[in-house]
């Protein structure tokens, strides 16, 4: 309350300049950023953060995930930075649902929602993430997502690269056998064919390429938190997260 009213004041007060402070000193929307590698928990506690704090969250797995599926499916190679490029200032991105609701995730208005989450689709996100010239033209789709009253961001470089100026930042880590596990019961229970020895494999072989990329590679903020969730439940890290974000005004109940 009094901090509300401290803002709005702070808006009608007048910078040295003459220029009003909300153009000089706006406050950005507060942001979670939560990272880590394949199958940390990232995707289910990110959501149900959301959730709990109201606020908006950012999924940017599934924006490369998308890019991926997008090059596919038009067939542009995927060691062509330029047309990449191209194709991400082309394609009709757009998310709905989620907490509760069915997922909706439109690829030029198809939805997309579980074709994204198959290990083909987490192949080639990761073949792409690692173009910098994908990266580049992804930044500003994922800044838009910052609107109050306020966002939780999952990925792997959120912290890192960008929200660097995040207030606080979750590095959410599990060994790659519990990561695998995961994975393995999550696609099961969509009904997606996986045999365990075989994510296992793609996660690791996943996680080389994110953390060996020459571009914002996975790897924590020096100012983050690292969780390991090997043994902790979803609850549990939810409960942390939450209470982490508290000071910065997010609903706790
Ligand atoms: O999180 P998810 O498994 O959906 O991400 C798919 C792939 O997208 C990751 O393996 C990673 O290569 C890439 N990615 C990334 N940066 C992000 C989010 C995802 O490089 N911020």
């Amino acid at each position: 309350m009094l901090r509300r009213l401290f803002r709005t004041l702070r808006r009608w007060l007048v910078a040295p300049d003459g220029m009003s402070t909300s153009a000089t000193m706006a406050d950005p929307a507060p942001v979670v950023t939560i990272d880590g590698p394949s199958g940390a928990g990232k995707g289910t506690v990110s959501q149900l953060v959301a959730a709990r704090l109201g606020w908006h969250l950012l999924d940017s797995g599934a924006l490369y995930r998308l890019v991926g599926l997008a090059a596919w499916q038009r067939g542009v190679a995927l060691d062509s930075p330029q047309d990449l490029a191209d194709l991400v200032a082309d394609i009709d991105i757009r998310f709905a649902g989620g907490a509760g609701g069915e997922e909706r995730v439109e690829l030029d208005g198809v939805n997309v929602a579980d074709r994204i989450r198959t290990e083909h689709c987490g192949e080639l996100a990761s073949k792409v993430a690692a173009i910098p010239e994908v990266r580049a033209a992804l930044v500003a789709k994922q800044h838009a997502f910052r609107e109050p009253p306020g966002l939780v961001a999952d990925g792997r470089d959120m912290g890192t690269v960008i929200f660097p100026d995040a207030p606080l930042k979750i590095f959410l880590t599990a060994s790659a056998r519990e990561r695998a596990r995961r994975r393995h019961k999550q696609l099961k229970q969509k009904g997606i064919d996986g045999t365990f020895a075989a994510l296992y494999e793609d996660i690791r072989r996943r996680d080389e390429r994110d953390r060996q990329r020459g571009v914002a590679p996975l790897a924590p903020a020096p100012d983050a938190m690292l969780l390991d969730t090997t043994s902790m439940s979803i609850d549990e890290v939810v409960e942390t997260v939450v209470q982490l974000a508290r000071p910065m005004g997010g609903r706790t109940e």
